[in-house]
């Protein structure tokens, strides 16, 4: 196990002993803000997924000091979840939220296998069915009434499959209003500006902007599957919703760019959007890349190289202007292919 688990994550083994002690690992990851083991339980059908909350930033603390943080990320998550099935949003059942005996925040659930992007790529034929099921998981959060207090990352590859349907899975950083409202988590850390936390809400509690993201995946895998989401749309939400986020799309400037579209143009439409304008850079990128076997794996680069990230994560430059000059190499490699 030990050469599988990379120099940045060596706190798994630390969080692990606080957890499990000997269980056998099945598989293991790490993101910007969790640390991700999968393990199985003798005889239990379904592995177990233990992520822990912002590893590095607790492995920074100690004491009292640590104990707090955890037991406050915990809380937040706690809350999150509560509000999310508030809004009959289905989560990974059964679930244990707690700060492990050496102040890790852990979080444990069912583990339901693949997720909704690796079905959608290996069953495109229900690729319909799969996106009505992301849908109908969401459409509580999506009809919200305002003031919105909660968030959701339409992203395919946060919802699995459980035996009783579509689950979502990616509950942390938590996206909610502790307020009713008036304050927002939308990111850790919470961004400095009321400019920069009201883009995170059109992004991620607007359901417009929810359903845009859930889009962008959609249209990275094949641009078909936009025509799918469209008539999903119509039949899953009520029919001012349907019609608002209609308009919504309608109005995303798309600079006319198609596959046909001209390295040049593609590279002037790239450099006359802001670099803060992620979803308008991804979009533009999503329509000019070809399809073929390499799509999927330059929509993820495009998808990294595009988003305005905080230093920390190696597949996005913390400066904008590189990020968006790799983000055109990445395009002139493609029109030189
Ligand atoms: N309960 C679960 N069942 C199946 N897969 C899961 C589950 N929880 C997480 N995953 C998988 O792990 C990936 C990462 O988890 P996620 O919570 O989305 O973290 P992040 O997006 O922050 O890395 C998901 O995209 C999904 O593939
Ligand atoms: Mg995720």
């Amino acid at each position: 196990m030990n050469s599988l688990i990379r120099p940045q994550t060596l706190h798994a083994f630390d969080f692990l002993g606080d957890v499990l002690g000997t269980q056998t690992v099945e598989g293991q990851q790490s993101s910007n803000f969790t640390e991700i083991v999968i393990y199985r339980n003798g005889g239990e059908t379904h592995p177990v997924i233990v992520k822990c909350l912002l590893p590095v930033e607790i492995a920074a603390l100690e004491g009292k000091q640590r104990f707090s943080r955890a037991q406050e990320l915990v809380n937040m998550m706690g809350e999150f979840h509560t509000l999310l099935q508030q809004h009959e949003v289905v989560l990974a059942e059964p679930h244990k939220l707690y700060v492990s005996e050496n102040g890790w925040p852990i979080y444990e659930a069912t583990h339901y296998g693949d997720d909704y992007r690796v079905r959608i790529i290996r069953s495109p034929a229900n690729a319909q069915t799969m996106i009505r099921e992301i849908l109908r998981c969401s459409s509580g959060v999506l009809h919200q009434s305002h003031p919105l207090t909660v968030g959701m990352d339409l992203r395919l590859s946060n919802f699995a499959k459980s035996p009783d349907g579509p689950v979502y899975v990616d509950t942390f950083p938590p996206l909610y209003s502790p307020d009713g409202g008036t304050t927002y988590h939308v990111h850790i850390p919470i961004p400095p500006t009321q400019a920069e936390v009201d883009a995170h809400i059109a992004r991620k509690f607007n359901p417009c902007g929810s359903l845009r993201r859930l889009r962008f995946d959609l249209l990275s895998i094949d641009p078909e599957l936009e025509r799918l989401l469209m008539s999903e749309i119509r039949v899953g939400l009520q029919p001012d919703l349907h019609r608002t986020v209609v308009d919504f799309f309608q109005s995303i400037d798309r600079g006319g760019i198609t596959t046909d579209t001209s390295i040049g143009d593609v590279v002037r439409a790239i450099e006359q959007t802001p670099p803060s304008d992620v979803d308008t850079l991804r979009e533009i990128c999503a329509r000019w890349i070809p399809m073929g076997p390499d799509r999927i794996i330059r929509m993820d680069q495009v998808f990294y190289l595009a988003r305005n990230a905080g230093p920390g994560d190696p597949r996005t430059p913390a400066d904008p202007a590189e990020r968006i000059a790799k983000l055109i190499d990445l395009l002139r490699g493609i029109a030189a292919d």
